[in-house]
C-alpha cells in the first residue's frame, strides 16, 4: 500500500462585482478588442471595498468543506498560497482558521506568487505522505486588484480577484500511476528573473504595499517553455505523457500561453480546462479556481488524470500530476 493524497472536495468563490474590458477603456489607452486578442481576457471580478483574501479565501473554505461533507473540525491543516494577504501578519490561513471556526490543527500561508497553489500542493502532499496531516485544505486567494497601478495600461488589464480551495485527504493506493491522488510534483525558482515581475513595496523597503509591476512579454518568453518543461518533468516521475492527460489545468494568465503549452504537450484544447476569459489572472487562485470551476461545468471527473502548472514572480514555476 502507498499513502496517496486524495482529493475529497473543491470549492471557489469570486466576489459579486464584476469588470468587463469596457471599463478600462477611456480610464487608460486600451481596447475591449486589444485585451480579448493578447490575453483572451473578457471579463475579472475585482473585491469589494472591505473584502479582503481571507474573506474570499472562508468563503472558498466553506465550498469545498461542503464538497467534502466535512466540517472545520475535521481539518489537521490550512495552506493558504497568497501574495496579497490581509495584514502582513498574522497569516491569511490562521484568518480563515478563525473565521471557518476551526480551532484544532495547524495553518500557514505559502507565497510563490502565480505558482503558489503548485507550490501550496506540494507542501500538502509532504504534509500527508509524512504523516504529519491526514487532511489538507489548500486555498489559493488574492486581491490583486489592491496592487495595480491604474495608470499603467500594460498591466492593469490583466488580473482580478477570487479564492478557490482543494480539500486533500490522505488515501491508501497501489503505488501504481492508476492511483487516485497526487502522483508527482515538480517544483524550480530562479531569483535571478528578481526584475520580470516584482511589486515596487513592502514592509522592509517602503512600508507600503507598493504597486505590480512587469515585464509581461519577457515572461511570455519564459512561459511557454519553462511550463512545457515542467509539465513533463511531472509527468516523467510516474511514466505518463501528455497522451494520458485528461485536463490540462493551467495557470490562467494568457490564453496564448494556455494555447502554446498545450501545443508543445502535444494536448489538444479541448483537453484544457480555460477560465481566463471570467476571471483574467488571479495569480494564485487561478489554478484552485479551474479546478473547482472545472468539475461543476462537468469537464473534470472522477479518475481523470490532471497536470496541473503554473509561472509566475520569482520566477517560480511548478506542475503538479494527480488523478481526481
Ligand atoms: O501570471 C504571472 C505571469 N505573467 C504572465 O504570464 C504574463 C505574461 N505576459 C503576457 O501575457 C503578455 O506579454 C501581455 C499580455 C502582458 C502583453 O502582450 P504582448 O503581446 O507581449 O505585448 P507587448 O508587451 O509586446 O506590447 C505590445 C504593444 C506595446 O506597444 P508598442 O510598444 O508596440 O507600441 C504595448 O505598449 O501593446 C501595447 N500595450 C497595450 N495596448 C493596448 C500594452 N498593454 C496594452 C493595453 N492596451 N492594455
Amino acid at each position: 500500500m502507498t499513502m496517496r493524497a486524495v482529493v475529497k472536495g473543491v470549492g471557489h468563490y469570486l466576489p459579486t462585482r464584476v469588470v468587463p474590458n469596457s471599463e478600462f477603456e477611456g480610464k487608460v489607452e486600451t481596447s475591449d478588442e486589444w485585451i480579448r486578442a493578447r490575453t483572451g481576457i473578457e471579463r475579472r471580478h475585482f473585491a469589494a471595498d472591505g473584502e479582503t483574501t481571507s474573506d474570499l479565501a472562508a468563503h472558498a473554505a466553506r465550498a469545498a468543506l461542503v464538497d467534502a461533507g466535512l466540517e472545520p473540525a475535521d481539518l489537521d491543516a490550512i495552506i493558504v498560497a497568497t501574495s496579497t494577504p490581509d495584514l502582513t501578519f498574522p497569516s491569511v490561513a490562521t484568518m480563515v482558521q478563525a473565521k471557518i471556526g476551526m480551532t484544532n490543527g495547524f495553518a500557514f500561508d505559502v507565497q510563490a506568487v502565480c505558482a503558489g497553489f503548485v507550490f501550496a500542493l506540494a507542501n500538502a502532499n509532504a504534509l500527508i505522505l509524512s504523516g504529519q496531516a491526514r487532511r489538507v485544505l489548500v486555498i489559493g486567494a488574492e486581491t490583486f486588484s489592491r496592487i495595480l497601478d491604474f495608470e499603467d495600461r500594460s498591466t492593469c488589464v490583466l488580473f482580478g480577484d477570487g479564492a478557490g480551495a482543494l480539500l486533500l485527504e490522505a488515501g491508501e493506493g497501489q503505488g501504481t500511476n492508476a492511483d487516485r491522488g497526487i502522483l508527482a510534483t515538480d517544483l524550480h525558482s530562479d531569483g535571478s528573473y528578481r526584475d520580470l515581475l516584482y511589486v515596487d513595496g513592502g514592509v522592509s523597503t517602503t512600508g507600503a504595499a507598493g504597486h505590480l509591476r512587469m515585464q509581461g512579454n519577457q515572461i511570455f518568453r519564459q512561459a511557454v517553455e519553462k511550463l512545457t518543461e515542467t509539465a513533463h518533468a511531472a509527468l516523467d516521475k510516474v511514466a505518463l505523457n501528455g497522451s494520458d492527460v485528461d485536463w490540462i489545468v493551467p495557470h490562467q494568465a494568457n490564453i496564448r500561453i494556455i494555447e502554446g503549452t498545450a501545443k508543445r504537450m502535444q494536448v489538444p484544447m479541448e483537453r484544457v480546462v480555460v477560465t481566463v476569459q471570467d476571471h483574467g489572472n488571479t495569480s494564485a487562485a487561478s489554478i484552485p479556481l479551474a479546478l473547482s470551476v472545472g468539475k461543476a461545468r462537468g469537464q473534470i471527473k472522477q479518475g481523470d488524470l490532471l497536470v496541473t502548472e503554473a509561472i509566475g514572480g520569482g520566477l517560480a514555476w511548478g506542475a503538479v500530476v494527480l488523478r481526481w
